[in-house]
């Protein structure tokens, strides 16, 4: 976590989960909101709330780990596989019970204290109050078709790596408008790959899976690799060497039989420094040379270290989202983005050697000046996922809010403001 100094209340043990498969009525609400919901305790995770929504053939807006708390994902903005369909999880959340700093016991929702039902939807965690219980809408399970995908050069990769890399990600704002695709992906400069038997070893290569979920009788195996394969045979053949492998095999019965044999056992923790920025299609599309260049430059070659991480979260779901009560404080970045890219930068962990902490240094400063700002660089009207950002963001209130920031000051300046001591 990254609050040193901070007041951290422990949540964990506020559990207890509802589904409810009838009409939600928000307290004090003259109407009710006709979806399936699940109502939950603060100290829910991601994998018991993916869980007891399968139990009901229902899906949530979900991310990848196991055992993120649900409600600081969704206060951050919330992306997941289910975005380009559905919307990000704040986009999704009906009701909240709060308890502000004064002590008080809040129901937030689009008929009451809209301000902070407004704010606490993308404006941050840790931030208005401390949210213990939450309400968000679920939806039918659907199937999910999976469509793995590598490609890469060996050694030495430079140029056609990166040109084909570049020529790869350039489609993906076609993937989501015409196609509404989901996935995850890296683009490594130096990784190791295995594509067949005599194509094993370091190489500069992309390794992800591309997910459609069947909501449409259109959403079919051969639509997901109709989509995909002319893109890879394309730049097969403009860039001669590269290594591809794809594979369409898997269609999974739902969102969540993909979710649960894809993501955790989690980590116990590891030694990264992340950073994170937004791509709109302008950056993706609009100049393939300055799109290679600021690959090259966000990532660097030394094994071990991250790639470029593509989290391929938004689209027409995220876009087009219409969240309860009129809007929510979602960076608006996010309406515009079709990819959230992280990258990283580690150091050999060990807290009380001097090198290892001037070396964190050093890859702080590389993380923050060099490979994150490749990517500011490309997108400057752009912002950045707050929940998975550089700690040393640049003018983050932009970044993390855009527009937003304004109001939601105010807002946390009034509740600031009602604190008995
Ligand atoms: C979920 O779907 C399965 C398969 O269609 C069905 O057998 C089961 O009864 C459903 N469960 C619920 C709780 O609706
Ligand atoms: C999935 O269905 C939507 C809605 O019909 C359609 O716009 C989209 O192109 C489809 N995508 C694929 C890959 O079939
Ligand atoms: C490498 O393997 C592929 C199939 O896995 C095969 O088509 C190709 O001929 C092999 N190349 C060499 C140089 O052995
Ligand atoms: C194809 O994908 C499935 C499901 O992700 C995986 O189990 C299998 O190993 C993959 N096969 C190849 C050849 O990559
Ligand atoms: C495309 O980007 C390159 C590299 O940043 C730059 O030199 C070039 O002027 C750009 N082209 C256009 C048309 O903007
Ligand atoms: C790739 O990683 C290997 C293993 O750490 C290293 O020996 C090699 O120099 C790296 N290659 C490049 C081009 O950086």
């Amino acid at each position: 976590m990254t609050a040193p100094n901070a007041l951290t209340i422990w949540v964990h043990n506020i559990l207890g989960i509802t589904v409810q498969t009838t009409p939600f009525t928000p307290t004090n609400c003259p109407y009710s909101i006709s979806t399936p919901s699940l109502t939950f305790g603060a100290g829910e995770e991601m994998a018991a709330l993916n869980l007891a929504a399968s139990q009901y053939n229902l899906t949530i807006i979900s991310g990848g780990q196991t055992s993120i708390g649900y409600n600081g994902y969704m206060s951050g903005a919330g992306h997941g596989a289910l975005g380009p369909t559905y919307g990000m999880a704040a986009d999704n959340v009906l009701e909240m019970e709060v308890v502000t700093p004064s002590g008080e016991i809040l129901t937030v929702n689009e008929c009451q204290n809209q301000d902070l039902f407004w704010a606490l939807r993308g404006g941050g965690g840790s931030t208005f109050g401390v949210i213990t219980r939450t309400t968000i809408a679920a939806f039918p399970s659907v199937p999910l078709h999976t469509l793995t995908l590598q490609f890469g050069t060996p050694f030495p990769y430079s140029d056609t790596y990166w040109s084909a890399a570049a020529a790869f990600f350039s489609s993906y704002p076609s993937f989501a408008s015409n196609y509404h695709l989901a996935g995850y992906g890296t683009f490594s400069p130096n990784t190791s790959i295995s594509i067949s038997a005599n194509q094993t070893g370091n190489f500069g290569g992309f390794a992800g899976v591309f997910l459609l979920p069947a909501v449409s009788p259109s959403n079919t195996t051969t639509s997901l690799e109709q989509a995909i394969l002319p893109i890879v045979e394309e730049i097969q053949s403009s860039y001669p060497g590269l290594f591809i492998s794809t594979n369409t095999s898997a269609t999974y019965p739902s969102f969540y039989d993909w979710w649960i044999t894809s993501n955790g056992p989690d980590w116990g923790g590891i030694d990264l420094m992340v950073g994170s920025r937004l791509l709109d299609a302008e950056a993706l599309s609009g100049n393939l040379t300055a799109l290679k260049e600021a690959m090259m430059g966000a990532t660097t070659t030394t094994m071990g270290q991250a790639g470029l991480m593509v989290d391929f979260v938004s689209g027409v779901g995220v876009w087009d989202a219409k969240p309860r009560g009129g809007g929510n404080s979602v960076n608006p970045a996010w309406r515009r983005a079709v990819v959230h890219c992280t990258n990283g930068a580690t150091w050999p962990y060990a807290p009380s050697s001097p090198s290892a902490l001037t070396e964190r240094t050093t890859q702080q400063n590389l993380l923050t000046n060099t490979y994150v700002q490749a990517l500011r660089t490309l997108a400057p009207n752009m912002g950045a996922y707050v929940n998975e950002a550089d700690v040393n963001e640049p003018d983050f209130q932009k970044a993390f809010w855009g527009t937003n920031y304004e109001r939601l000051v105010e807002i946390k300046r009034s509740f600031e403001g009602s604190v008995i001591v």
